[in-house]
Parts: structure tokens; C-alpha cells; sequence
């Protein structure tokens, strides 16, 4: 995971250890995407300012397997898990310039809803968008 993720943001990646503390936590909850025993995909939530709410900390599809939809099981197996710890949503702060706010938006359409218009972060302009549970 921390391969991936200094691929993707070099001197923004999070520190291993700050990668360690998020997946290890027994309050995380960690999907993953294995192809041919091969990881290629991650993403973590933990509790977010809510109890109901859990934040999305970081979402990871490596580059040779982007643009085939993989993110969405991904992130349905996190929903499951969530669910079954009795959050109600899952609070993401999408990168804008790589079309994943949008399409976050337009995947979960109803479901979600713009809590805070494009910013800037560290990482670039986010939207911050709330996707309430099904379970
Ligand atoms: C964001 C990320 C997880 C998406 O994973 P993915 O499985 O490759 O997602 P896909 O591109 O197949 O699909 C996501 C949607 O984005 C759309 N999309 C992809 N690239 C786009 C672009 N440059 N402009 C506009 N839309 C784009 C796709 O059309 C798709 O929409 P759809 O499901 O409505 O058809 C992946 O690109 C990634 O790991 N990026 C680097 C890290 C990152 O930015 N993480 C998110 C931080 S908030």
C-alpha cells in the first residue's frame, strides 16, 4: 500500500508510519483489490467528526489498472463493512482535477450530497461530498 502511495503523491504521500497508525487502527475499516495475488488497489476509512459518519482517508487505484470502474467495488465492500458498524455515511473529500468528484457524484447520484464546493488542499481543488449507506 505504501508502494502505491508514494507512486501516486511522492513528498504528499502519507509517512509509512502514518499509513501503519490509519490501516492498523481497530476503528478502521481497509478495502483492498488483489488481481493475481498482486495488490492493486486500497482505500480506508475511519471515524470521521460523527459517529454516524465515517471519513474516506484515502483511495488508491494503481496506475496500469485505472479507468475500469475498480474503485467502485471497492469502495462498496467499505460500504459493507461500515454498515455493519452501524455508520450511516461515508464522508469523501474528492480530488476535482482527476474527474473523480464528478464521477463520485454521478455513481452515487441520490445518495450523494456536497457538503463544502471545490477547495484547495495540499493535494489539489477537493469537494467534499457525503454518500449516506444503504445498509
Ligand atoms: C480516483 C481513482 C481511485 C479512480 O479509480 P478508477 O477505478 O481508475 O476509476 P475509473 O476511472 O475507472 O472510474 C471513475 C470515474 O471517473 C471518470 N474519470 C476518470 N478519469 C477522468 C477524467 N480525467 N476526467 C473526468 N472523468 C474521469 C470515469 O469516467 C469514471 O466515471 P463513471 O464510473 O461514471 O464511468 C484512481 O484514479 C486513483 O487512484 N487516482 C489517484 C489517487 C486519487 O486521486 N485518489 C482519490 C483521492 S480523493
Amino acid at each position: 500500500m505504501f508502494d502505491l502511495e508514494r507512486e501516486e503523491w511522492a513528498d504528499r504521500a502519507f509517512s509509512r508510519s502514518e499509513m501503519r497508525r490509519q490501516i492498523a487502527s481497530p476503528r478502521s475499516v481497509v478495502g483492498v483489490v488483489e488481481i493475481a495475488d498482486d495488490l492493486v488497489g486500497f482505500a480506508v476509512a475511519t471515524p470521521g467528526w460523527s459517529e454516524r459518519a465515517a471519513t474516506l482517508n484515502n483511495v488508491l487505484i494503481a496506475p496500469a489498472h485505472r479507468g475500469r470502474g475498480l474503485v467502485w467495488p471497492l469502495l462498496a465492500e467499505l460500504e459493507r463493512q461500515l454498515g455493519a458498524r452501524d455508520y450511516r455515511a461515508l464522508v469523501i473529500d474528492a480530488r476535482v482535477e482527476n474527474g473523480f468528484a464528478d464521477a463520485v457524484e454521478r455513481h452515487y447520484a441520490d445518495r450523494a450530497r456536497v457538503l463544502a464546493k471545490d477547495h484547495p488542499s495540499p493535494y489539489g481543488p477537493q469537494r467534499t461530498i457525503r454518500v449516506t449507506l444503504t445498509g
